[in-house]
């Protein structure tokens, strides 16, 4: 059997997002490399610069943010929700994780989101505002303290956001041993196996196999 771990318009929503956010990262690292003064070759390609081309897509991330709170209010109160719940036996899940990794063997957990999961979400919202934040304060100020401040929080939410995101495609592109097959729940129908770690939980709604 098959569950679909998520709903199709969260599915849409995830897939904009990360490939808004993939684009962010890619020219956002060019410019901080200091190749501004050399076009990227999707630069060339559109025949933008860099620096015009990310605060373009950066407007397109902060409206696909914008939407699922004005769209799926309830949506949003869900993942909330679940990702700020704790439950007595997150920290045994949470210390057994490094071997489940590679054995598969998780421990048991509530809700629809593993504590990783949850600490993941934290952190991915979170440095996503400070990232959006701090863009729309560099369109808007160009010189000053409150430029520097800005400038130095974009930077820094760059590096920690990299790190958060490398960590959570390696996991959920299910090259792991123990995370085999978990990239299915956001793509190509969203259906993955009961049997792997992503098990049924209240809420996950039943699909039928194809
Ligand atoms: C995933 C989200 C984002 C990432 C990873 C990101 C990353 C970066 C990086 C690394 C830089 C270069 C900073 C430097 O050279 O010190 C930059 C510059 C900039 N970003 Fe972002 N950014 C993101 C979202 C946004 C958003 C949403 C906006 C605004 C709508 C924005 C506006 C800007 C502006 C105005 C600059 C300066 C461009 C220039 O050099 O003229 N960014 N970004
Ligand atoms: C680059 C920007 C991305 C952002 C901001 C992002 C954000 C999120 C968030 C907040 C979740 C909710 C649950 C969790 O933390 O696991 C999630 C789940 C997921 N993401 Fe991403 N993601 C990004 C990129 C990707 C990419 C490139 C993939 C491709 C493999 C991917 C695959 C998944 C999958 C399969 C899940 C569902 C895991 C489950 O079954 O619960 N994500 N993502």
């Amino acid at each position: 059997m098959k569950l679909e771990r998520y709903s199709r318009s969260a599915r849409r929503l995830h897939t904009a997002v990360y490939l808004l956010t993939l684009f962010l990262l890619a020219t956002g690292w060019w410019l901080l490399v200091g190749r501004e003064g050399e076009p990227s070759p999707v630069a060339r390609l559109l025949g933008l610069p860099d620096a015009a081309l990310h605060v373009w897509v950066g407007w397109g991330l902060a409206i696909a943010a914008l939407l699922p709170l004005v769209l799926a209010r309830r949506g949003v109160a869900a993942f909330m929700r679940e990702t700020l719940r704790r439950d007595p036996g997150d920290l045994g899940w949470l210390l057994r994780w490094p071997l489940a990794i590679v054995t598969g063997r998780f421990a048991r957990h509530e809700g629809h989101f593993d504590p990783g999961q949850r600490i993941a979400n934290v952190a991915i919202v979170g440095l996503l505002v400070a990232l959006i934040a701090s863009g729309i304060g560099l369109v808007l100020v160009h010189f000053g303290p409150v430029f520097v401040v800005l400038a130095a929080v974009h930077r820094l939410a760059t590096f920690a956001f990299t790190v958060v995101i490398a960590g959570h495609i390696l996991v959920a592109a299910g090259i792991l041993p123990g995370y085999r097959g978990a990239w299915r729940s956001m793509h190509l129908g969203g259906r993955v196996r009961i049997d792997q770690r992503l098990k049924r939980r209240p809420g996950d709604r039943e699909a039928s196999s194809r």
